[in-house]
Formats: structure tokens, sequence, C-alpha cells
């Protein structure tokens, strides 16, 4: 256990505010018990109160004690895919508290598996309620440097992890109704998911809020638009000064030009210090190829979506 890592469980102790890596992207991680700690949670990220937030432990047996309701489907979940980048929603119990669920009668349960997260659950032995790293409808953080870029003060300290392996924030299921709703998806598909608890619903109009569910979210501060692989070459040949994202060679027209993977999960890994490039190249515009269609690039294309601007 490393030094940083005890010092990051007194400061979240003494109800502090902590910036660590997970395996999706980084997390400010705050005392789930402490309801001073999570109001100062929301005022760091600028997030409205009635949002609520996920919280993270080491062990499932740890997160379901805040869930009132176990259903046999997130039993089978947790085994798959915890330790690792899946939140289940569940009924919850006393142990989460309005200030944590924003007034819902659900919570969000996590069990990272990024080892410094987990060294960090392990020395804390509680539970941490963390959003991504980033200003509330701002690009997720997946480095330290981003989170100390964003947050800067704000912050007491960040625990260093390198950059995150999946890079976008993990698949969340809500098991606390009658049939298992996919709410957001993530680097976990919804075939992987299928596998092991049978179909699942599709995000109706009346699921329960969650901030993943705003229109316009993880959006850089310069007007994004995604278009077509055809059509880049006409807004191109518009004249305005573009930063590019996408898959095809840059065009000489063009001085800022990131070419992407076209494989989903190397795409997404890369895709926020990519949208945070774009961003500070200080162009009119940034312009998306728009991703391929198939399943497993559902993931990637809804992050893109809620980036851009809706045309
Ligand atoms: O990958 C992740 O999940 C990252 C890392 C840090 O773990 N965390 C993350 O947290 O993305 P945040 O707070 O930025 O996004 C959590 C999403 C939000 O859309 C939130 O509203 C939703 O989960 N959520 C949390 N509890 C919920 C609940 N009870 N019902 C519905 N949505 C919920
Ligand atoms: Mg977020």
């Amino acid at each position: 256990m490393s030094s940083e890592v005890r010092r990051a469980a007194q400061i979240l102790r003494a109800g502090g505010l902590v910036g660590f890596p997970t395996e999706t992207v980084y997390g400010l991680g705050a005392d789930a018990s402490s309801e001073k700690a999570v109001v100062r949670l929301y005022a760091a990220k600028g997030r409205p109160a009635d949002h609520p937030v996920i919280i993270h432990f080491a062990s499932a047996e740890q997160a379901f004690a805040w869930a009132r309701e176990i259903p046999h489907g997130a039993r089978e979940l947790a085994q798959r895919f915890w330790p690792g980048p899946l939140t289940l929603i569940l009924k919850r119990s006393t142990l989460a508290k309005d200030f944590v669920t924003g007034g819902q009668d659900t919570v969000g349960l996590r069990v990272p598996s990024h080892p410094v997260a987990r060294q960090l659950l392990k020395e804390f032995a509680g539970a941490i309620a963390a959003p991504s790293a980033n200003r509330f409808g701002k690009v997720s953080p997946t480095t330290a440097a981003h989170v100390r870029q964003d947050l800067g003060k704000d912050v007491e300290l960040v625990l260093e992890g390198g950059p995150s392996e999946v890079g976008i924030e993990s698949t969340i299921v809500d098991l606390s109704g009658a049939a298992a709703v996919l709410l957001r998806p993530g680097s976990i598909s919804k075939e992987a998911l299928e596998t092991v608890i049978g179909s699942l619903a599709e995000k109706a109009a009346t699921s329960p809020r969650h901030s993943g569910g705003l229109e316009r979210h993880y959006a850089p501060r310069t007007p994004a638009r995604m278009v077509p692989a055809h059509a880049l070459d006409k807004e191109i040949s518009k004249g305005k000064s573009v930063a590019v994202l996408a898959f095809s060679r840059p065009d000489e027209r063009v001085d800022f030009w990131l070419r992407m993977p076209r494989e989903p999960q190397a795409y997404a890994r890369r895709l926020y210090a990519a949208l945070r490039e774009l961003d500070s190249a200080g162009c009119e515009q940034i312009l998306v190829e728009a991703p391929p269609g198939g399943d497993e690039w559902d993931a990637v294309r809804d992050r893109l979506k809620r980036a851009c601007e809706q045309a």
C-alpha cells in the first residue's frame, strides 16, 4: 500500500475530495456516508443536487449491503463482471441516503477493477461516491493531468494511475424494476450482458433521471458536429477553421486532424483525450466523422452524440 493511497484514505475520512483512477475514467471521490463530503463533491463538480451519483466498493458483498433487494440477475452480473466497468442500479437500503441518490429510491453500485482504486477502497474500508472527475457537462478525464486541469484547487489529492484502460464511463444496467434496462452503453456490450441475464429492455423515456441521459453532455467548448464520411469533404470546403476527428487520412487543407482507430475499444480508450486536444486547437468548429453503424460502436456513438450539437 503506497503512502499516497494512505493519505488519500485519510483525506476521505476527514470529509475531503480525492481524484483517483478507475479503469473507465478518473473519479472524484468522497465518503458516500457523509452528507458534508458529498455536498462538497457536488459543489466542486458544479452538479445539480438532484442527480444521483455512483457508489464504489471493494467487493460485491459490500456493494449489495447498500441495496434492499438483490435480484438473481444482479448477483449473476456481479459474478461475471465485477470488479469491472459495470454499474448496477438497485433498490436502495437505508445506507444509501437521499444525498447520494438524488432523492430516488434506487442506488448506483460499482466495484471497479483498477488496482489503485481497489487499494484506495480497501484502505478507506467504506463506500466512495464518485462521479467522473470533470466539471458537470464537460468531457470526462482519462488521466490524472486532466483531473488537475479541470478541478485545480478543488481537489486535495489526485492519485496517479496512468491513462484509463477503457476510456469511457461504465455500462449502467437498471435492475430496480420488473425488466432489466440498459441505461448507459459502455465497453460491456448489450450482447455480453444478455448472455448472462437474458434480454435487456431499451431505455424508456420514463426511466430514472441520470446526468448521462441529458442530451448534450461530455461536451467540448468548441461547437462539434458529427458528419458522415462522405460529407466531410463538403464541410471542409466551406472554409471555416476546423479541427477534425476521423478514420481517414488527413486532408491538407486542415491544420488539426486526429486519426482514430477503426476498432471500437481502441477508439473509446482514445476518445476523451482526443476531444480535449481538438478543443484546445482553437478552431471555430470540431468535425467528427460518424462511426460505423454496428452494435459494437453503440457506446462510442452515444458519447459522440452527446459531445456534438444535434444537427
Ligand atoms: O465509469 C463510471 O461509471 C465513472 C467512474 C468514476 O466510476 N463514474 C461515472 O459517474 O460516470 P457519473 O456520476 O459521472 O455518472 C453516473 C451516472 C449518471 O448518469 C448518474 O446519474 C447515474 O449514473 N446514476 C447513478 N445512480 C443512479 C440511479 N439511482 N438511477 C439512475 N441513474 C443513476
Ligand atoms: Mg460524468
